[in-house]
């Protein structure tokens, strides 16, 4: 079966066979069959944060449910609940249009709502963990479907229990608390600034939704026109001392709160200070809007884009002492692994 249309790096790859999935009950049938029992497993949503490196030689599960509805409604907020299969900016438009707040900041983040949780998604300043009150999964080892309270799913910059476990889990079901009223979070360099050029003064909800879908798409390289999956390292958390000496010796690296008295380094502004903002090899480049992008110009593979990847980051070793790690899931190979 053919990976490549469903894969937003649209990088050439198949997968030894693939199956729909339209109803949470029928996983722990499916994970009987030896195929899913034994071999390997790859849960498919959108495929807008995955890497194939290579062809990946199991069952790629696609879970198709997209429902929504509000489970309950206390006035002041509402649990929402949405199938893993919606489409997560769907969800966020869902949500707005119901007077409910808080998913805003998340307008536009491509993929589905199964994978939200597993990656902690996170826009201008908010994170989906911030909301998640209960997360649904098939838990392949019990073949029982388990409610996971946000606790539970241990959620950190971009991580969580289901990362950290990808081949124990199927997400299939997420419920949000989300508020009526709430401070909105405007802090994010260039909200603000585009909530002006729009000419809204006192902005709600759905305006911050707006003016972040139009940072996003002028800022990130819409994948329906060139492939890639967002960011393609995270961020850097270093400890407080590290980042001062490294901004002393670099004016300019931006360096936001990372938890904990940490600090949350600028990984785009150290990949371009390293000259590869807008660097192209064959199909494989960095994207020239944003550094911490990669591209697939047209027919790159994804060992190409990895063997980039890699290149990126040990120049960014090099030159800043300081280790990348890649963002999105990689398929068939590890990023440390030497060539
Ligand atoms: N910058 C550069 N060069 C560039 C781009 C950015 O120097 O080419 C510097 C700028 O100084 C800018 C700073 O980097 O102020 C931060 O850039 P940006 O606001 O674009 O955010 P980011 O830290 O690069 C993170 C997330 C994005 C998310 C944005 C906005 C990660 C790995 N990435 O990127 O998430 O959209 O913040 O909140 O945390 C994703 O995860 O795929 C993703 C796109």
């Amino acid at each position: 079966v053919s990976l490549a249309g469903r894969n937003t790096f649209r990088v050439a790859a198949r997968a030894a066979m693939m199956a729909d999935v339209s109803r949470a009950d029928a996983l722990a049938e499916l994970f009987e069959f030896a195929m899913l029992r034994e071999g390997p497993v790859l849960v498919l949503g959108e495929g807008s944060n995955l890497l194939f490196a290579g062809d990946f030689p199991g069952v790629a599960i696609c879970l198709t449910m997209a429902g929504v509805r509000i489970v309950r409604d206390d006035g002041d907020t509402a649990l929402v609940r949405a199938d893993a299969g919606m489409n997560w900016n769907d969800l966020v438009a869902w949500t707005l249009a119901r007077g409910l707040c808080g998913l805003e900041n998340m307008a536009l983040i491509p993929g589905t709502v199964g994978a939200a949780p597993i990656q902690n998604i996170g826009a201008y300043g908010v994170e989906v963990g911030e909301f998640i009150e209960t997360v649904e999964a098939f838990q392949r080892d019990t073949g029982q479907v388990k409610r996971l309270s946000a606790a539970d799913c241990g959620f950190g910059y971009r991580d969580s229990l289901f990362k950290r476990e990808a081949d124990r889990w199927v997400v299939t079901a997420v419920e949000l608390r989300l508020p009526r009223q709430r401070e909105l979070r405007l802090d994010y360099a260039g909200v603000r600034e585009e909530l002006a050029a729009m000419g809204v003064a006192t902005p709600r909800a759905v305006h911050v939704a707006e003016a972040i879908s139009r940072l996003r798409t002028r800022k990130l390289p819409n994948p329906a026109l060139l492939g890639n999956a967002g960011s393609f390292f995270k961020n850097p958390v270093v400890d407080a001392a590290t980042a001062e000496a490294l901004q002393a010796a670099n004016p300019g690296l931006p360096a936001f709160p990372g938890g904990d008295g940490k600090r949350k380094l600028s990984a785009a502004w150290m990949i371009e200070a390293c000259g590869w903002k807008g660097f192209r090899e064959g199909d494989a480049g960095v994207a020239a809007q944003h550094a911490l992008v990669l591209v697939n110009h047209g027919h790159a593979t994804g060992r190409q884009l990895l063997e980039l990847a890699r290149r990126v980051a040990a120049s960014v070793r090099e030159r800043f002492g300081v280790a990348l790690e890649p963002e999105p899931r990689i398929i068939g190979a590890r990023f440390d692994d030497p060539a």
